[in-house]
């Protein structure tokens, strides 16, 4: 049986005999509004810059970041998406124990496998809502899990703290989101723990208020933080291959810098990122649609019996089948065979095959969606009866 990722089209095209073309995406998490019009027509007029090596430094690129996100343009580095940021922060920081917070997106886990390191999974629980407990969290990175070495003063074994604290926020594929209160405690928690922490923001966007959940002013304050976002979902645009990272720490910056290859972010993602930013009509466009469509779908599906529905923050919302004898893979299918397709969450440390996973798409996408769930969900308990 196959487990399907967002942006397996292909596989999808194989196994099923349906064009990618038709099928509606509701497992890559992208924006459905698509590019915004005014960095299209923008880069429609400048292909030219593919003739040119772009600036080694990125330093008009780091500038538009800046005056977007509100960080320093000298806290700012640039990357081949998210995930090489992801890759390059995980390889600098080369931790020997690292805890990620589950469950999570599964780069996380294969870098830190790439470079050697350990990891241990700090679980959010089903039944909490995967909201975070910090002072649990504190308890498992401090109390002995990990392996423990003889401290040459004393001689007594003492544990090996980890190193790296990894968790996205909004996290995939929960979509729970972290405050900026609790985030605060966490870091000072891991501050005073020796524990550099990498927040991936992907989802940031998304989140009802943005101000309430970002990390990013926290660069200032924090020198063991690393910031990651990328453009690949509220700005649906994963085929252009751009990411950022922002972090009050020096070393960590300049060792991630001197680790990364040069112009891995090309001269049309370089234009395209000093221009995207400023387009505020698609940030409230996309940001009023999600709104909406989050409060539809949601409250749709916790009307049906034998569904729970998680709280999103994010474009996307988790939910679980409660009803015997239903499973993910049955969703899936339904809506596969309907050209529409899902995440079976089975697949993610710590969930089961009672998850899935989709994001908000138009109104009328969602509606098709929301009305195949229920033909799945109520044909079961219509037959109960
Ligand atoms: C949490 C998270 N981080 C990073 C990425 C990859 O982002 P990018 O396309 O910016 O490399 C994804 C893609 O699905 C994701 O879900």
């Amino acid at each position: 049986m196959h487990t399907f990722h967002g942006s397996d089209l292909e596989k999808i095209e194989q196994v099923y005999g349906i064009r990618k073309e038709e099928i509606t995406g509701f497992g890559a998490n992208v924006n459905p509004l698509g590019l915004s019009p005014l960095l299209k027509d923008y880069l429609a007029k400048h292909l030219d810059v593919l003739c040119a090596y772009p600036d080694r430094n990125y330093t008009a690129l780091r500038a538009a970041i800046s005056a977007y996100t509100g960080a320093p343009a000298e806290h700012i580095l640039v990357g081949n998406g998210s995930t090489e940021l992801i890759s390059a922060g995980i390889r600098a920081i080369r931790p020997r124990d690292a805890v990620i917070l589950g469950p999570a997106y599964s780069e996380y886990e294969r870098e830190l496998s790439l470079t050697g390191s350990r990891t241990h999974y700090y679980d959010l629980k089903a039944s909490e809502d995967f909201l975070l407990d910090e002072e649990d969290l504190e308890r498992f990175m401090t109390e002995g899990i990990f392996s423990h070495e003889t401290d040459t003063g004393s001689g007594k074994s003492v544990p090996c703290l980890p190193q790296l604290l990894v968790l996205c926020n909004p996290n995939n594929p929960t979509s729970s989101a972290l405050t900026v209160s609790q985030m605060k405690r966490l870091l000072s928690l891991c501050k005073r723990n020796g524990i550099l922490v990498m927040v991936d923001e992907t989802y940031a966007e998304f989140a009802p208020t943005l101000s309430d959940i970002t990390a990013i002013p926290l660069t200032e304050s924090y020198d063991n933080l690393l910031v990651l976002r990328g453009v690949s979902k509220f700005w649906a645009a994963p085929g252009l291959r751009l990411g950022y990272a922002v972090t009050g720490n020096k070393s960590m910056l300049d060792e991630i810098n001197a680790s990364k290859n040069p112009w891995t972010v090309s001269s049309l993602a370089d234009a395209a990122g000093q221009v995207m930013f400023t387009d505020t009509g698609y940030i409230s466009r996309t940001q009023n649609l999600i709104r909406a469509e989050r409060g539809h779908c949601c409250s749709f599906l916790s009307a049906l019996p034998g569904l729970k529905v998680f709280p999103s923050f994010a474009n996307f919302v988790l939910v679980r089948i409660l009803e015997q004898g239903i499973t993910a893979q049955d969703i899936f299918e339904a809506a596969i065979r309907k050209k529409m397709m899902i995440r079976d969450c089975s697949s993610f440390h710590s969930l089961d095959e009672s998850f899935f996973r989709f994001c908000f798409m138009g109104h009328e996408e969602n509606e098709r969606l929301l009305t195949c769930i229920k033909e799945v969900t109520c044909r079961r308990t219509d037959s109960l009866q």
